[in-house]
């Protein structure tokens, strides 16, 4: 098939990377602004928070207030996660331009993910959906441990085919391919990915890949090439799962925008503009930068 001309780069950081910072909770004030900067350096699509409990992720417990003090840009999508009903009106409310809904591929991580089957994720979606349609508003779906499960190890690719036709059924628009916990290499990426393109477009479904393993970037690499053009990405590889035990963060954003820029693939990201936010973040964070590419840039860019 080939590599693609253009790709859609879908930022998380905002909600997959804070959501796992375990120091202090970061401020409201800095989470705008992280979210507003990115905007800024071109990002279009913006996972910008999380409408979950906040007994079980207090980082995200500011959500309505982050999406109220957010400069909307022309242009770009603010998406929200969203477990639950709850968490769709919350969303709605919160004028989220998107909600993303998000099952497993393994029963054990569903359990303690969002401590039901995965039957019953599928169940609680019905009104999320009912809800984000009569207000218009799109639906992303998740499909997590699509390359390996912290509790079950090995998965099967026709487990993840079958949840993610039945969230493109529900009607996600598209569907994110989850490595939770970054376990994946190349050529089994490319098989699960042939299997579930069988039952989903591939034009529908997106890269969502941790880096824990250091795989991230040939993972991508390799599922370009039978056609995947959204890809998943996270700011100075800030997060993890709280609910998958030593999950690293998304590949950065930085180190897969380089990566496209030297394959010809356009992003509309300013690189140059990139870096710096990362750095910034790390700091306020008081953690490393886990871009190679931003710490190659360095912080005076
Ligand atoms: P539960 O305890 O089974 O829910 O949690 P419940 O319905 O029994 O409610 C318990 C309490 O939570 C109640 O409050 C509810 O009102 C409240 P109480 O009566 O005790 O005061 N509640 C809520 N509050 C705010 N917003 C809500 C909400 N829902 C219930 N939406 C639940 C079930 C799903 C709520 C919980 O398990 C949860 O919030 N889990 C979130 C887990 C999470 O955020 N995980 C990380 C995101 S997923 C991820 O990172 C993977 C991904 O990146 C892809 C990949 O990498 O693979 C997407
Ligand atoms: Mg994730």
């Amino acid at each position: 098939m080939g590599l693609p001309n253009k790709a859609r780069i879908v930022e998380v950081g905002p909600r997959d990377g804070l959501q796992n910072e375990s120091g202090a909770v970061i401020s409201t004030a800095i989470k705008v602004e992280l979210i507003n900067r990115l905007a800024e350096a071109g990002l279009s699509h913006i996972e910008a928070a999380s409408f979950v409990s906040p007994k079980w992720v207090p980082q995200m417990g500011d959500a309505a207030e982050v999406m109220a003090g957010i400069t909307r840009k022309t242009g770009v999508a603010y998406a929200a996660l969203t477990p639950n009903i709850k968490g769709a009106e919350g969303a709605i409310a919160a004028h989220a331009d998107e909600v993303a809904i998000f099952s497993a591929a393994s029963e054990s991580f569903t359990q303690k993910n969002i401590n039901c089957s995965i039957a019953e994720s599928l169940a609680r979606f019905i009104p999320v959906i009912e809800a984000a349609k009569k207000n218009n508003i799109r639906i992303r779906g998740y499909v997590s441990t699509v390359l390996g499960c912290p509790y079950e190890g090995d998965i099967d690719p026709a487990q993840v085919a079958a949840v993610a036709r039945e969230l493109l059924d529900m009607g996600c628009y598209e569907i994110s391919l989850g490595d939770t916990i970054g376990v994946g290499t190349p050529v089994k990426a490319r098989k699960m990915l042939a299997r579930v393109a069988k039952d989903v477009p591939i034009n529908q479904l997106a890269a969502h890949f941790h880096d824990t393993y250091g795989q991230a970037l040939a993972n991508l690499y390799a599922v370009m090439q039978d056609g995947i053009s959204v890809i998943d990405t996270s700011i100075a590889g800030l997060g993890g799962c709280p609910y998958a035990k030593g999950a690293s963060g998304n590949v950065a954003t930085e180190d897969v925008v380089y990566m496209l820029n030297g394959l010809g693939i356009e992003t509309g990201i300013d690189l140059d503009k990139l870096v710096p936010i990362g750095h910034w973040i790390t700091q306020e964070l008081g953690r490393s930068n886990g871009s190679k590419v931003g710490l190659a840039m360095g912080c005076d860019q």
